[in-house]
């Protein structure tokens, strides 16, 4: 697919300092010292411009976080949270939880009617759903702690964005037709001023958010305990939400360390919980080690196949046992150790698909008798989030994935202050058993709970090998993350090639529950999934999935491989 050229040609005017690499679209760009790959041109040119004035790598993720924050306001947020995964090229590596929190007021049953029946919308739509946001706490966080050059450097692209507004591409201008938008005054304000709907082609400025973002920059301790926190409690709480000022000052990131497993002699640096996805990354990987993947071929119904019933074998585990790892045991040693896999292992029949419902988990480590304390969640992810990736002439990298969850999260805009709120409640069970909006059945271990972080499927990972830096790996698309993620890494390790057909090739998934396995069709000869339907298979054939915003470093000559999802307008950008 040949990408789109961005109209922003003022904007990049102010941004090129970082020349663009070429070679976007069926190959990777090429750069020798520094990349940062993400959904959006010009947030991309901004991080590759601040590593270019002196930032390192989480100078430029920084400032490419609060820059997609105004450019692709459907995901990219003030409002939400998410993960940042940073190695230093020492290899030193952290994993910055910030994630959004359930506030004090939040209760196991808040979603439900007084039949205790979940009541549609409310853990989805509007101020009851908001979480209390993390990301402005993450990327201040950070900034200071990692960052070279200062907070106000680093903000000072997304705020001249805000303040003199960026050109709308035909996606970005239908996106902003969700009708849900209109529900909410300040919103429909703001991104579909008043019924005037935005063109592609138009220059969409935000004053509000520009403001706010400048207020950050002067005292970043505005948002959680100053004026903005007071400001943005009382307007939610106006709207009927339950966040207090407390909330806000009670909100703390929390620097975890990153979870790390083994395949094929890789090392895989990946997200540990709250997010489910370094787990389940590595205990699919686990599985799949004991087969000569590479001879299968790939994509072919052989591969598949072993790779759905390692990820319906995995996802099942999440299903069971993940959770807030501050509030309840989430198993996680066992469900990535080798042997626990290799247990797992037996049970796949080499020429048929196992049916969910006949699952057996293998006795492990007492997993079988955990299992019994928990009830499993099924079903698909809801459907929008954003992942970029960056590597510094240094060699530190960063893995960012955030999000709002749903496309343009609660739809709720803080009055005044011009930044949406998420509606990440909704990753929580509003009910053990009962599936919410999203086909979602959940359990116990992701009850909600008051200062609880909902259970996730961000996957920000990292590929050494040798202690080296090789690969920055991410994708948005709820539990199909998990999967992609997977598949781009295997593409890469098992099936050599090179990073952006990595990112490109087709996609599958399975998630367990239901018990299908999701193809993009257009991608997969019509003859493999006829052979997969034999194996017992049910295939739904949907569209594309996901957004691999992805870097590889080239073991040979060091040189920085961006590669951004040519499913989407995204762009890597390097020098
Ligand atoms: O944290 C999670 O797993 C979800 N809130 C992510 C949602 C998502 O990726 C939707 N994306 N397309």
């Amino acid at each position: 697919m040949v990408k789109r050229l961005h109209g922003y040609i003022c904007l990049l005017a102010l941004f090129t300092c970082a020349a663009p690499a070429l070679g976007a679209g069926f190959h990777p760009v090429h750069a020798k010292k520094a990349m940062v790959v993400s959904v959006h041109e010009v947030a991309s040119r901004v991080g590759a411009g601040i590593m270019k004035a002196g930032g390192n790598a989480v100078d430029a993720a920084v400032a490419t976080g609060f820059a997609l924050a105004v450019v692709h306001p459907a995901a990219g947020n003030l409002g939400g949270g998410g993960f940042m995964l940073f190695r230093k090229a020492n290899g030193e590596a952290h994993f910055l939880d910030f994630r959004e929190k359930a506030p004090e007021a939040a209760t196991a049953n808040m979603y439900l009617d007084a039949n205790g029946n979940v009541i549609p919308g409310m853990s989805t739509i509007g101020y009851k759903a908001i979480g209390v946001p993390g990301s402005v706490a993450g990327f201040v966080y950070a900034e200071k702690k990692w960052g070279k050059l200062t907070l106000a450097q680093v903000m000072a692209p997304a705020i001249r964005l805000a303040r003199d507004g960026v050109v709308l591409t035909h996606a970005e201008a239908q996106m902003m037709r969700d009708p849900l938008l209109a529900k909410f005054p300040e919103t429909y304000r703001i991104f579909q001023r008043n019924g005037k709907l935005y063109e592609q082609g138009e220059l969409f400025k935000q004053p509000e958010l520009a403001r706010t973002l400048e207020r950050i920059a002067k005292n970043p301790d505005t948002f959680y305990r100053g004026a903005m926190a007071r400001q943005l409690a009382a307007d939610i709480q106006r709207g009927g939400g339950i966040i207090t000022a407390k909330d806000l000052a009670d909100y703390k990131v929390v620097d975890r360390r990153p979870l790390r497993g083994t395949y094929r002699g890789y090392e895989i640096i990946s997200a540990p919980p709250p997010s489910s996805g370094g787990a389940v990354l590595i205990e699919i990987l686990n599985i799949l080690e004991g087969y000569d993947m590479a001879s299968f071929g790939r994509n072919s119904a052989e591969a598949i196949h072993l790779t759905a019933e390692a990820e319906r074998r995995a996802f099942y585990d999440r299903a069971e046992f993940m959770g807030d790892p501050d509030f309840s045991n989430v198993p996680i040693a066992q469900l990535t150790d080798k042997k626990y896999a290799a247990e797992w292992r037996e049970s796949i029949d080499p020429d048929h698909a196992t049916p969910s419902n006949e699952l057996k988990r293998p006795s492990f480590d007492g997993l079988d008798r955990l299992a019994a304390l928990h009830k499993p969640y099924i079903g698909p992810e809801p459907d929008h989030t954003t992942h970029y990736s960056v590597v510094d002439p240094e060699g530190n990298a960063v893995s960012v994935t955030y999000t709002l969850n749903d496309s343009f999260g609660s739809r709720v805009t803080a009055t005044g202050l011009g930044f949406l709120l998420n509606d990440e409640m909704d990753d929580f069970a509003s009910k053990p058993g009962v599936p919410n909006m999203y086909g979602l059945i959940q359990g116990k271990a992701n009850a909600i709970g008051p200062g609880h972080r909902p259970l996730s499927a961000m996957t920000p990972t990292m590929v050494t090998r040798d202690g080296k830096l090789y690969m920055v790996l991410g994708s948005p698309g709820g539990p199909t993350i998990i999967t992609t993620v997977l598949n781009t890494l295997m593409n890469v390790i098992d099936y050599r090639v090179d990073i952006q057909r990595a990112v490109d090739s087709a996609r599958f998934h399975h998630q367990w529950m239901p018990d299908e396995l999701r193809v993009e069709a257009w991608q997969l000869s019509p003859d493999t999934m006829k052979m997969l339907e034999k194996m017992g298979y049910k295939l739904r054939h949907t569209g594309s999935w996901g957004d691999g915003e992805c870097i590889m470093i080239d073991p040979k000559t060091g040189e920085r491989l961006g590669a951004s999802d040519s499913r989407n307008n995204g762009k890597a950008v390097g020098y």
